[in-house]
């Protein structure tokens, strides 16, 4: 057998680069279709390996997770400019610390007790709503979910021009990850526009984080959200410096609103396009809450409001890929893949590969000691946000709104454009 595993021709210099920045999810999509588990090719400078065999994603992420760290080339110096070592980015021991101190914050008792003060803040957005209004539905999810997160996490309640703040700083952030050739091949100190604009983002933002800080200290006692843990543990160890509370507020601020604001703006246009489904949700709804606004509780018989959640998860998830490194030189898909290069597991491609569809292997929220730390809580929100709205509204595309959806390529898959829904009382 070839030890070389097969993969697109690469270009001189360029490698796959100028593909992969043009179109990265078609660029996915096609190699999945068109190599067995395994392609190769070069993005940037760096030996890329794309693994779509569950079989394999689940050794990299779980069983040989020990074999894998989080991808070092990932850690461009944006991505150090935001999210530093907080919990996302970091690794080994002192991810293993910070992933210890943050979990009680994640507690499943906790976040339960969050269900009604969710549904409160998508009751507050109805009632902004009338019959008839066309309303772009990613921004309107993501003001809910900057207001849970910052309520449930650091403990405050964040009022409206401070979340439209947030929200405003959000798409220059975007803009700095999404993969263009120039990026890859640009040493990172050239001061491009994008790069002047994400760094007054990254500063508006540390703004209002600072200022969260700043209300919070000396109010910590006894509460458990990460914030106060985080303020009662600089008075014990070392490693709590300032820099690393900046550093876990912004991560969990920016992964913990993005994604599920996404995940239900997905739910939102599928439900539009797919009304039979739409209604079967509506009668569950219904059924469960007899008219009453949900509980935490109510959320566990939503069972099919739960599974379409997780189809449109499946379909345009939220996180489009994930990056590791093998920190030894390891086989996959029966090849080589030596120490160092660059191992990414596309949700988008094995999502929607032909050879799982019927039974799909859906890992929306990654797997292993990397799993992602805030899916309960997503889970819950998404959950009673959407039972909160379709209890009473359904949403359909706007009339000027295309029903072919194009995605934006940032740390996340945003719709390009917002989506423009009219809502319609039930
Ligand atoms: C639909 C919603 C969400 C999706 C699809 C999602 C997806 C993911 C994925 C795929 C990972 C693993 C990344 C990797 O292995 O490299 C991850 C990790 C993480 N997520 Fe989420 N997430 C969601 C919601 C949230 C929420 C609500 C929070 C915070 C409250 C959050 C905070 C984090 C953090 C801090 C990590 C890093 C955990 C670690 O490495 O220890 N996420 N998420």
């Amino acid at each position: 057998m070839s030890t070389q595993p097969p993969g697109p021709q690469d270009l001189p210099v360029l490698g796959n680069t100028h593909r992969y920045s043009r179109d990265p999810f078609t660029f996915i999509e096609t190699l999945t279709r068109s190599y067995n588990g395994l392609a190769t090719f070069t993005l940037g400078s760096e030996s890329t390996y794309l693994v779509t065999d569950p079989t394999d994603i689940e050794r990299v992420l779980v069983s040989e997770a020990s074999r894998f760290r989080k991808a070092q080339t990932m850690r461009t110096g944006s991505i150090d400019d935001l999210l530093g070592d907080g919990l996302l980015m970091s690794g080994g021991e002192f991810w293993r610390r910070q992933r210890q101190r943050a979990q009680p914050a994640f507690a499943p008792g906790r976040v339960a007790n969050f269900g009604e003060e969710i549904a409160g803040y998508a009751e507050t957005m109805l009632d902004g709503w009338n019959e008839g209004d066309v309303v772009a539905i990613d921004p309107a999810m993501a003001r809910i979910t900057v207001k849970v997160i910052v309520s449930v996490m650091f403990g405050t309640e964040l009022d409206d021009p401070t979340t439209e703040t947030v929200q405003n700083n959000l798409e220059p952030l975007g803009k700095m990850f999404e993969p263009k050739a120039a990026q890859f091949l640009l040493p990172e100190w050239v001061p491009t526009r994008e790069r002047i604009e994400f760094e007054r983002a990254v500063d508006n933002l540390e703004g209002v984080l600072d200022s969260l800080v700043r209300q919070r200290r000396g109010t910590e006692d006894g509460e458990m959200d990460l914030l106060s843990i985080l303020l009662r543990a600089q008075g014990e160890v070392d490693e709590v410096t300032d820099e690393l509370v900046r550093d876990e507020l912004m991560t969990m601020l920016l992964a913990g609103h993005d994604t599920t604001a996404l995940s239900l703006t997905y739910t939102w246009y599928l439900l539009a396009q797919h009304p039979e489904i739409e209604r079967r949700v509506h009668d569950e709804i219904d059924d469960v809450l007899g008219g009453e606004p949900p509980t935490a509780d109510d959320v566990r018989d939503l069972d099919l409001t739960e599974r379409v959640i997780q189809e449109a998860m499946r379909l345009y998830p939220p996180v489009y890929t994930i990056f590791r490194e093998p920190s030894e030189d390891v086989r996959l898909g029966g090849y080589d893949v030596p120490e160092g290069s660059l191992v990414m597991l596309p949700q988008w491609g094995v999502h929607r590969d032909p050879r799982w569809y019927d039974d799909p292997e859906t890992f929306p929220f990654g797997g292993g000691p990397r799993h992602c730390i805030g899916k309960h809580l997503s889970m819950l929100e998404a959950q009673m946000i959407l039972a909160t709205v379709a209890q009473n509204y359904r949403l359909r595309l706007a009339p000027e709104q295309s029903a072919e959806l194009d995605f934006a390529p940032s740390l996340t898959m945003h719709p390009s454009e917002p989506i423009r829904m009219e809502v319609q009382r039930r």
